[in-house]
């Protein structure tokens, strides 16, 4: 009996070991699964219809009508957005993060499609206008700039194609980047990005704003960086900022106090909806969300307006 019991555990020895490898050999394939799926689901890219329209310009006004748009069907994420954004105007959006602040910028892109309501530029429905067109005259300074492992000169006239010198200088020089360029080892042939020369928050942010003078689109498209800077160089992107804004019409996602201030209408989202609009100082009196995000945010910048 007992050799028995020896020969039949050894013999069991094997498919318990394997039982218990299982979750190591199902787990990946799980994973890899999972990842398919996400790909099936993904919506297909949005295109131009085949009659779609050059886009006009813009010589009135960007407008938002009763614009509704979920990620998922039946969990809106925008609700009941009316939004008027007149030519040249820039318009700052606040909120708490999940406000839907991102999702209303991209909508203007087209990355993502309203599922009720319209979005138009000067009347004419978004969807009627071929996307290369809208995008190309579309600038979008994200939040994170990501710089190439490339010259600087190749970052700031990314995706320009041939382009002047002295141009990409001027754009440098209106973003006040020049400067530091000038001071890297190898000026603007300086290799940056991945493994490449490292540069400072504030520095990656003017060489962002360079590249989007250079484009100089009509619309531009702002997610201003949370992260603070110490004082000169914040001095120094708040002086490029400003002349990014300058003659455009502007959608800023707005975390400076100097920002805000300068827009022509600060536009107070929540929970997916506008609760909110009106200019800073309107707003601080009426003692709504406005108000109380302005004070937690800015605390201490009232001692120290910038
Ligand atoms: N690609 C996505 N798929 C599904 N849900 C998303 C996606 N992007 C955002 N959301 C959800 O939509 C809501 C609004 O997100 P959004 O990014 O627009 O907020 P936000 O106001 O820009 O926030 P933050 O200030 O943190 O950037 C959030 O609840 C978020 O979880
Ligand atoms: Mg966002």
């Amino acid at each position: 009996m007992f050799v028995g019991f020896l020969v039949l555990s050894l013999k069991l020895y094997a498919p318990v070991k394997y039982v218990a490898k299982f979750p190591a050999i199902v787990q990946p394939g799980l994973v890899g699964a999972e990842r398919v799926f996400e790909f099936l689901d993904a919506p297909a890219e949005i295109r131009s219809r085949p009659d779609a329209l050059p886009f006009p310009g813009l010589n009135d006004a960007i407008r938002f009508d009763g614009v509704e748009f979920a990620y998922r069907e039946g969990d809106p994420v925008l609700r009941d957005i009316d939004l008027e954004v007149p030519k040249g105007s820039v318009v700052a959006l606040v909120g708490p993060s999940g406000a839907g602040k991102t999702t209303l910028v991209d909508l203007v892109g087209r990355f993502y499609e309203a599922r009720r309501g319209t979005i138009s530029i000067d009347g004419v429905d978004l969807r009627d206008i071929s996307i290369t067109d809208l995008r190309r005259s579309l600038g979008i300074v994200s939040q994170e700039t990501v710089l190439f492992h490339d010259t600087v000169l190749a970052n700031i006239a990314y995706g320009q194609g041939e382009v002047d010198r002295a141009r990409v200088e001027a754009a440098a020089r209106a973003a006040n980047a020049h400067a530091f360029i000038e001071a890297l080892p190898d000026g603007y042939e300086t290799v940056v990005g991945e493994r490449g020369t490292e540069l400072s928050g504030g520095q990656r942010q003017r060489i962002a704003i360079a590249r989007a003078l250079l484009r100089d689109p009509p619309i531009l498209i702002f997610d201003e960086a949370t992260s603070a800077l110490d004082t000169e160089s914040e001095r120094l992107v708040q002086n490029a900022i400003e002349q990014l804004l300058q003659g455009r019409t502007v959608f800023v996602i707005a975390h400076r106090l100097s920002t805000i201030q300068r827009a022509d209408r600060i536009v107070v989202m929540e929970a997916g909806r506008i609760v909110e609009q009106g200019r800073h100082e309107e707003l601080l009196a009426r003692g709504g969300t406005y108000r109380r995000l302005h004070d937690l945010q800015f605390r201490d910048a009232s001692i120290s307006p910038s």
